[in-house]
């Protein structure tokens, strides 16, 4: 199980120190794999503080080319210079406000594994293109344009569940993730409003992974509590 924090545009520095050392000292379970993902510049701050835990930093996205003329864009090889072990790609919110498309997702995914980094692409529908019956075909093409590596995993957010409160079915989420490992056998995370209270509930599907959550990781108990729900460890 693999559960990651996506912490969007919150926590600086000061902030996300302050996070990791509590997370450092919260009881989390040996069988889940962590990782929390700050803004750029709360990186550094994040990977110093974890630095000897098992608790993995990511990045919330990266550039597919090393470097060059791409203002306000950071790059993998960046990114690894500061100890990042991984990058999210494709979030639908980079999707919707910032103009990325399948080929840009599938660009940035390419080079991050390329360049060593752990990459955690997002996928999902709008409730437009689920209520026009285009689910299947959405996760298809988003994920059609990926392939397999040892060190990608997929994260599932139907785009409708983010930040709103509404999850997916427990039956939405097993049927998404049937299709995504028939087309790609990696891990695959659900994300959408996943809570300590649901958490449990989700993560018991089979094909469910692991969770990308944002909300609710921005507080160290119930982040704590959904690493916790994830555990197999009676
Ligand atoms: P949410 O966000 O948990 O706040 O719905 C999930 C995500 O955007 O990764």
């Amino acid at each position: 199980m693999l559960i990651a924090g996506n912490w969007k545009m919150h926590k600086g520095p000061r902030e996300a120190a302050a996070f990791c050392r509590a997370l450092r000292d919260a009881a989390l379970p040996d069988d889940v794999d962590v990782v929390v993902c700050p803004a750029y510049v709360s990186l550094e701050a994040a990977v110093q503080v974890l630095a000897d835990t098992e608790i993995g930093v990511f990045a919330q996205n990266c550039h597919w080319e090393r470097e060059g003329a791409f203002t306000g864009e950071v790059s993998a090889t960046m990114l690894r210079e500061v100890g990042v072990y991984g990058t999210l790609v494709g979030h639908s919110e980079r999707r919707q406000l910032f103009g990325e498309t399948d080929e840009s997702v599938a660009a940035r995914v390419r080079t991050a594994l390329a360049e060593g980094l752990h990459v955690i692409a997002c996928v999902g529908e709008t409730l437009a293109e689920r209520e026009a019956g285009e689910t299947d075909a959405v996760i298809r093409r988003q994920v059609g344009v990926l392939e397999h590596d040892e060190n990608l995993v997929i994260a599932y957010e139907p785009v409708w569940a983010i930040g709103t409160g509404r999850t997916a079915t427990v039956e939405m989420a097993r049927e998404a993730h049937e299709t995504i490992k028939a087309l790609l056998d990696v891990p695959v995370l659900y994300g959408g409003s996943v809570k300590p209270d649901n958490a449990a509930d989700l993560l018991a599907q089979p094909g469910v992974d692991g969770a990308l959550v944002g909300g609710a990781s921005l507080d160290v108990d119930s982040f704590a509590a959904i690493c916790r729900a994830a555990s197999r460890e009676v």
